[in-house]
């Protein structure tokens, strides 16, 4: 990471009682300003790949119009002087004529605001670490089915002031198709819109994957089958491909695996899993998923994220990826303590028995491992009603 210092010529011209002061005014006078904040990021998008506690992941999205701008973002700690430069890379994005730059800052200082631009030209934005332990609660809003146009979910998870949102799958509907790639723009457009506060605080999503992260050659069923496969080839795809999901999100672990662990230091554990969509449920993943379990018994809070749920609320009981789910991970989750795991696709949340009664703030319904279903039919609208922030307090219940 190159991290050359730069001055601030924002603070240094408008320091008290410095010489520059007085020129800056006389400049103002004949019609010279500030920089403009003219640049203005299709996207913003921050994220996490490794501990949150001192890093932080940053997107922003650039089109044509934006020119060849250098991958360049500025940031410092609030009440700071100078700013510290740092360069990134850039992506391209799937189907699309818009660029990905991305920043990876490393070496934060845990429980700290940051302010970041994208330039001098640009507005100022900022974010805060996470905490370095849980001394003071922590507060993130999960949930999943998120939509490219109707940005509720956002919204509401906003009012909560949450430290970062945990979307578990089913992200802007595009299912892969590459001519639907207007949805994940209106996707990013929601974000870009609703997750950024009056001042300027970014909040953080990590995502999991879903159903409708990939191309399905039955999202195409209104062609004939040559007409298909001649779309297919035009846009290099296969079904059950996961078009846009590698290159529009950072995701902790392996490359192009929807499978991941993200450690916040040593007091909890967030568990991105994938449920049968770009990896099996069986096998490795599951073998992953012991180990990394295993590995963290003495992590206090841990908690699974996956699309499709292991105890739906309303489709069937016996389908095979929910029974895979019930059959591999959930013995998993009881046999090394988990309390929580977060679903999705027709289920909000499971509490395992064992979380149960634990004093945990989450006003879901619980429901039991032993087979026994409670067909309570959870729809967008009712999940808004009911959409409560996890409040996590110190301690093992
Ligand atoms: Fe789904």
């Amino acid at each position: 990471m190159n991290r050359n210092q730069i001055i601030n010529r924002n603070q240094k011209r408008w320091a008290p009682g410095s010489f520059l002061m007085g020129t800056l005014i006389m400049a103002s006078l004949i019609g010279f300003v500030q920089p403009e904040e003219s640049f203005d990021p299709a996207a913003i998008f921050l994220t996490w790949q490794s501990d949150p506690t001192t890093t932080m992941i940053i997107d922003w999205h650039t089109t044509p119009e934006h020119g060849d701008r250098p991958v360049i973002l500025h940031y410092k700690k609030v009440g700071d002087q100078e700013w510290i430069e740092t360069v990134g890379n850039y992506r391209g994005f799937p189907h699309s004529d818009r660029r990905i730059n991305r920043v990876e800052l490393r070496r934060l200082e845990p429980a700290t605001s940051y302010r970041f631009r994208f330039g001098e030209d640009s507005r100022e934005y900022n974010f805060r670490t996470m905490p370095a332990d849980l001394n003071e609660p922590i507060t993130f809003v999960t949930g999943g089915d998120t939509s490219h146009e109707n940005h509720d979910m956002t919204e509401v998870a906003m009012t909560y002031d949450p430290d970062f949102i945990l979307w578990g799958g089913d992200l802007a509907y595009a299912n892969g198709d590459p001519e639907r790639v207007h949805y994940w723009y209106g996707w990013f457009d929601g974000i870009k819109q609703h997750l950024i506060s009056n001042d300027g605080r970014v909040v953080p999503v990590v995502v999991a994957i879903g159903n409708h992260e990939l191309f399905g050659e039955r999202r195409i069923s209104d062609l004939s089958v040559e007409e298909a496969l001649e779309f297919m080839r035009k846009y290099n795809l296969w079904d059950d491909k996961p078009t846009y999901f590698f290159d529009l999100f950072a995701f902790p672990g392996r490359q192009e695996m929807a499978y991941g662990v993200l450690d916040f230091s040593d007091y909890m554990s967030v568990v991105l899993l994938d449920s049968d969509h770009s990896s099996s449920i069986t096998g490795a993943q599951s073998g992953w998923l012991e180990a990394v379990l295993s590995e963290r018994a003495g992590t206090p809070h841990i908690y699974p994220i996956y699309h499709v749920p292991a105890y739906p609320s309303h489709r069937s009981y016996s389908g095979g990826t929910q029974t895979r789910i019930r059959e591999n991970w959930v013995p998993l989750f009881e046999r090394h303590g988990v309390r929580v795991a977060f679903e999705n696709h027709n289920r909000p949340v499971f509490i395992l028995p064992s979380g149960i009664g634990c004093g945990i703030d989450i006003t879901w319904p619980a429901f039991n491992t032993n087979g026994s279903v409670d067909f309570i039919e959870i729809k967008r609208t009712c999940i808004l009603k009911s959409f409560t922030p996890y409040r996590m307090t110190t301690g093992k219940c």
